[in-house]
């Protein structure tokens, strides 16, 4: 996919993956727009919340405005802990559901509202191109950890819905690829206490560190390079695996 000229929108791009990822867009030569509930310090940035129909119209009308909307990468997310059956008695079903809204039904109503409007768009040569939706789950979806449920599950949703999008929207030639990432250095992880800093520092096998933003957005850019990587999901994880 040329990125020159196209437009962007890029989600959770107040911070970390999504922060990153707009800026390495941009270099890359796309008009980006940045969504999140807080300011960001992009250029173009629309305040707003992903399960909003209301706020992702417009964001992606700001987005369409700047150019033909061929991209769309889904970075905003949250990630609350608890046990299924905590001190304080049972899980939050408030906190589950909250997760399941941000992460897998924000994610979704991103992907229908761009997906109908890439549509619209004159597909690109030589392969009939219009666009390419990449979501972000993370490896707690296949291995997650205990106090993860709600995130695990929201994640597992992302994952799984990549496939049928892919498949759908294959006749417009819109593609949909998700991103599992693994310990990436952001205020996600930072938030943490410092003892469960350390010891997830300590569990990546090579690299044996974290991730920097940088790299995950530089896994964005080779989806958008590569026409072929399609109705999948990559994990980027320095080969770890989460531990119980
Ligand atoms: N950092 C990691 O190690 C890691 C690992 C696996 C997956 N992920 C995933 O990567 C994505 C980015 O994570 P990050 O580490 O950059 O986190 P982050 O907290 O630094 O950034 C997430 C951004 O999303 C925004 N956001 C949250 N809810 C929103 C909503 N409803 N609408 C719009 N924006 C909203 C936040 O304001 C924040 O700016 C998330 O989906 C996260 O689950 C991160």
């Amino acid at each position: 996919m040329e990125l020159t000229g196209a437009a962007a929108l890029v989600t959770g791009a107040g911070s970390g993956l999504g922060a990153a990822t707009a800026r390495a867009l941009a270099q890359a030569g796309a008009q980006v727009v940045g969504m999140d509930l807080n300011a960001t310090g992009l250029d173009h940035a629309i305040l707003g919340d992903v399960a909003s129909e209301t706020d992702v119209t417009a964001a992606l009308d700001a987005a369409s405005a700047l150019g033909p909307l061929r991209l769309v990468v889904n970075c905003a997310g949250i990630a609350p802990a608890a046990r299924v059956v905590g001190r304080n008695g049972a899980h939050d079903l408030a906190l589950f559901e909250r997760a399941l809204r941000v992460n897998l039904l924000g994610t979704f109503n991103v992907l229908r509202l761009a997906a109908a409007r890439m549509q619209a768009l004159d597909a690109t040569q030589p392969d009939g191109e219009r666009g390419l939706v990449v979501n972000t789950a993370s490896i707690a979806a296949e291995d997650g950890q205990v106090g993860q449920c709600a995130y695990a599950a929201s994640k597992a949703g992302v994952i799984g819905l990549t496939l049928p999008a892919a498949r759908e929207l294959a006749r417009s030639g819109i593609r949909v690829v998700t991103i599992a990432p693994g310990l990436f250095e952001t205020p996600m992880l930072s938030g943490l206490p410092e003892a469960a800093q350390a010891a997830i520092r300590a569990l990546p096998p090579f690299p044996a560190r974290l991730g920097r933003p940088e790299e995950f957005a530089a896994m964005v850019l080779a989806i958008c390079a590569n026409p072929l990587l399609n109705g999948t999901t990559l994990r980027l994880d320095s080969a770890l695996r989460l531990p119980p």
